[in-house]
């Protein structure tokens, strides 16, 4: 039966690095984070994100606005926040309203203060090997592996989606771990032969139990970043029969979940650092 990595002691040491490393600065960081409507998940995520940021010392606020607020409002509204001195990371909740261009958006915030890392400036310093902003869900799944002693050196690492939140950075992460990086996604013909290629396997795909025993090999380490909620249930996208032929894997909840909101507070003092310690441009 496979070990089940649990999410939350690791970000726990990442909050008591954070905690150390605040402690030595003569500044408090500061957080924004911008929330449009009433979306549920929405509202329970940015409250965990702010009030965990409290917590740990920085300085943290919300701003929430009408679902209908007009696009040209914001982007003013985000303007005004990258020229703020005192504010160091910025992050606007997704999804937006469909009359929200959420490209914008994210191209309206300045990448030195992006600690979502979806900035294209910072897309492209991950992928150039340049130091940046990187996307909290992939950093997390980084670290949580080193945490459990895996060494992506090498190693074989099939992600399933192709998503600009997790998939999609997450293979430029592991391809600077020296990984060898296969991204899967609904258009991949013999998936399972695929998926059953990996010594580390990523679940992204948000489709819950996706990943069947079948697919995976036999003492592979299987990494589940799927939270869908079904009735009152939060179910992952890894079938939990893979228990029996993964060597590891991550649980839903408690996973990858704790991992995120650790590595935005992480971004948030390195954005901090970065921008007031003179940054690449
Ligand atoms: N909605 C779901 N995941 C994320 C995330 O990582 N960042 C933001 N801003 N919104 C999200």
């Amino acid at each position: 039966m496979a070990e089940i990595w649990k999410g939350g002691p690791v970000a726990e040491a990442v909050y008591q690095e954070i905690r150390t490393r605040l402690s030595a600065l003569d500044f408090v960081p500061y957080l924004k984070v911008i929330r449009l409507g009433e979306d549920p998940a929405s509202v329970s995520y940015v409250r965990l994100k702010a009030k965990k940021a409290r917590e740990l010392g920085f300085r943290s606020e919300v701003e929430v606005y009408p679902e209908a607020l007009p696009e040209e409002v914001l982007l003013e509204r985000i303007r005004i926040l990258n020229e703020e001195k005192e504010l160091d990371g910025l992050l606007v909740q997704l999804p937006l309203p469909s009359h929200i261009r959420a490209e914008r958006v994210l191209e309206a915030i300045h990448p030195l203060k992006d600690v979502d890392g979806f900035h294209p400036v910072n897309v492209g310093r991950l992928w150039s090997g340049g130091e940046g902003l990187f996307p909290c869900t992939p950093l997390g799944i980084i670290r949580l592996l080193k945490h459990y002693k895996v060494d992506l050196k090498g190693k074989e690492v099939v992600i399933l989606g192709r998503s600009n939140i997790v998939g999609k950075p997450l293979a430029g992460l592991l391809l600077r771990e020296d990984a060898t990086v296969t991204v899967a996604h609904s258009k991949t013909a013999r998936l399972p032969e695929v998926t059953r290629r990996a010594e580390i396997l990523i679940a992204a795909v948000g489709r819950p139990h996706f990943v069947r025993p079948e697919m995976v090999q036999e003492g592979a380490v299987v990494v589940d970043v799927g939270v869908t909620r079904v009735e009152d249930r939060l179910l992952g996208d890894v079938h939990p029969k893979v228990a029996e032929v993964a060597s590891a894997l991550t649980p839903v909840p408690g996973g990858v979940g704790p991992m995120t909101v650790a590595m935005l507070m992480a971004n948030t003092l390195k954005a901090a650092l970065l921008r007031r310690n003179g940054a690449p441009r």
